[in-house]
């Protein structure tokens, strides 16, 4: 009986032995030290990415889940991810106690071996390196439109849309672009239009013809799928173009002013080649 007693004490000492260093190992393992992020701070994350239902929003590295929790109490679904397991279990009880585990699943794992290629929202805490690590995946992958909110740490020369001081704290707001780059062709107004377009990020540079001429643009804006810009030829023809960016199509409006005369038309340009 002793003896039984005796192995059973040490098959347990050895369990607790492995248990605790495969913890210390994961542990070392992370990117990322645990720190919280203010309850204030969090309230402004949501409300510049301006969550809400039919949201999906991933926290990567989501610590005790209060950022995703939050988020579910605004009417939104989503799931954190952490590599650290007793997060996850306090993230899980947090969920729970809030009332909204039904809106809400926390995973244990790395966030860069994560699919979050269904967010429409992804919200972090990290480091500027881990953020730069994570760019071009976020880019890569996150469907143009998708908001990404960071607190305290910034994309490098990936500038802000949006960039908030709450007690102090940074937030960084961007929403992915669509990739804009290349030659477009359209016809608005019996004239046949050609576009070349450079970008870094959201930032578009165009060069537009009407006919044989070119025209002076300003105000080019692309906001995640969604692109504006005002042509203006020599003559005093003035086109507003605004249109949702849908892989190689271009789908919107022009509006066309000359004198005191004014229309809208559909406008619909191709991307002839990248
Ligand atoms: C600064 S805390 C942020 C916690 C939470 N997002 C918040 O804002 O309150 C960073 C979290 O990332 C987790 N972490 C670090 N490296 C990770 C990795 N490679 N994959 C997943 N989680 C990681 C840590 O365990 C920690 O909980």
């Amino acid at each position: 009986m002793n003896k039984l007693y005796e192995l059973k004490t040490r098959l347990l000492a050895v369990a607790t032995l492995v248990a605790i260093t495969s913890y210390q190992c994961r542990a070392q393992d992370l990117d990322v030290p645990y720190v919280p992020t203010p309850h204030d701070v969090v309230e402004a994350m949501l409300d510049v990415t301006n969550v809400g239902p039919g949201d999906y929003v991933i926290d990567l590295g989501s610590g005790d889940g209060r950022i995703v929790i939050a988020a579910a109490g605004k009417g939104a679904v989503g799931h954190g991810i952490d590599l650290n397991p007793v997060r996850v279990s306090e993230a899980i009880e947090n969920a729970r106690k809030a009332g909204v585990d039904d809106r809400v699943v926390f995973l244990e794992g790395d966030l860069f071996e994560a699919d979050i290629s269904n967010a429409t929202v992804i919200t972090m805490y990290l480091l500027s390196s881990v953020n730069l690590k994570l760019r071009p995946v976020l880019l890569e992958v996150l469907k143009p439109g998708t908001r990404i909110v960071s607190h305290a740490f910034s994309m490098g020369d990936w500038e802000a849309d949006e960039h908030l001081r709450v007690d102090n704290r940074h937030v960084y707001y961007w929403v992915i672009p669509a990739d804009l780059r290349g030659q477009w062709e359209w016809q608005t107004n019996g004239r046949q239009f050609s576009m070349n377009v450079s970008q870094e990020f959201q930032k578009i540079e165009l060069d537009i013809n009407a006919g044989n001429q070119s025209v002076t643009v300003s105000d080019p804006l692309l906001k995640g799928e969604r692109v504006t810009f005002t042509a203006s030829e020599r003559g005093g023809r003035t086109y507003v173009f605004n249109g949702r960016v849908d892989g190689r199509t271009i789908t919107g409006t022009a509006h066309v002013r000359s004198g005191n005369s004014q229309s809208v038309e559909t406008w619909t340009a191709t991307l002839r080649r990248r």
